[in-house]
């Protein structure tokens, strides 16, 4: 597994592991526990989670999933919503997450998206937490190029260390100058949806001309080479969802792709850059 470097030095694994919409289903859930442990024995020691999945249910099953490893060797992952992301509710609602994850600090906490709350509050929160030990470092998610400029405009701002956002083949916006304005300040990319949503995000994506040779040529899945091409891009990290070991296995598998140059041309002319500035795309 390769690793990247947050700008405070920390090593992190390419991949994580996504857990929305896991936890919610009591015959699945041992399954589920299962594919999260094969993926950190397979080094993916990172997890993505928030408290909005299942209204905690996704925590608790990570909580779950990690008692049988050593917390330092994990990277755990939480989101808080745009509305606990002020003094009057962080503190709660952070202790909160703690308690279902079953752990004394995050890794990384993640404001999920902009709310009404400013960010000076915020980040005044992040800073809070970071010193009463309660989480590592903090970053967010679902803000834009403009929103990250205001971000870091303000006191402390620019210890922020990631940026979640949507980014697989079919939707590639943000390299226009959200992925440009991250890397000049070095906020590592956090890729979700990297599968597209299991293909269901964009039509007809996993049928693509590109997409296909690439498979049928090194023998691997189409899912496979969507995820080798966001991997293919500096300073990131995806996070796929996978609630079955043979999905994180090939995940798994994924990370040690290389497309060449020919095969990265074939997938731009198919999906191309973005030639001017769109709206961030969100799930
Ligand atoms: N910050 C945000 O606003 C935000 C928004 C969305 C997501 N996220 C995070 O990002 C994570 C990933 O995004 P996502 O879950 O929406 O979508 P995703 O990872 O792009 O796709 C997940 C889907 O792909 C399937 N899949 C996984 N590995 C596969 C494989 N090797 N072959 C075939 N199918 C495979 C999964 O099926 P199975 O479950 O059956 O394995 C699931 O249906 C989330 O779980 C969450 O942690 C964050």
């Amino acid at each position: 597994m390769d690793f990247i470097q947050l700008k405070d030095g920390t090593k992190l694994p390419i991949l994580g592991q996504g857990t929305w919409f896991m936890g919610e289903k009591k015959q699945k859930k041992e399954e589920e526990i299962k594919a999260l442990q094969t993926g950190i024995e397979e080094k993916m020691t990172l997890i993505d989670t928030a408290e909005m999945y299942g209204d905690g249910l996704a925590e608790l099953l990570v909580g779950e999933s990690i008692k049988p490893f050593k917390r330092e060797d994990l990277f755990l992952v939480s989101k808080v919503y745009p509305h606990n992301a002020g003094k009057e509710h962080i503190f709660d609602a952070c202790n909160r997450t703690l308690q279902r994850m079953q752990t004394d600090y995050l890794d990384m906490y993640l404001l999920h998206w902009r709310g009404r709350v400013p960010f000076a509050e915020t980040v005044d929160c992040m800073e809070e937490l970071i010193k009463q030990g309660k989480i590592r470092r903090w970053g967010v998610s679902n803000l834009d190029t403009m929103d990250m400029e205001e971000l870091f405009r303000v006191k402390n701002g620019e210890n922020c260390m990631v940026n979640q956002v949507l980014y697989h083949l079919g939707s590639r916006g943000i390299e226009y100058n959200l992925l440009p304005f991250m890397q000049k300040e070095q906020i590592a990319l956090m890729a979700y949806c990297p599968l597209a949503q299991g293909g269901t995000l964009r039509h007809n994506i996993l049928n693509a001309k590109s997409v296909n040779e690439i498979a049928i040529n090194r023998g691997i899945t189409q899912m496979q080479v969507l995820l080798a091409f966001v991997l293919n891009q500096k300073s990131t990290i995806a996070i796929p969802k996978a609630s079955s070991c043979i999905h994180t296995k090939e995940n798994v598998d994924a990370a040690s792709i290389k497309l060449t140059e020919n095969e990265i041309k074939a997938l731009n002319l198919e999906f191309q850059k973005p030639k001017e500035k769109t709206y961030l795309d969100i799930v």
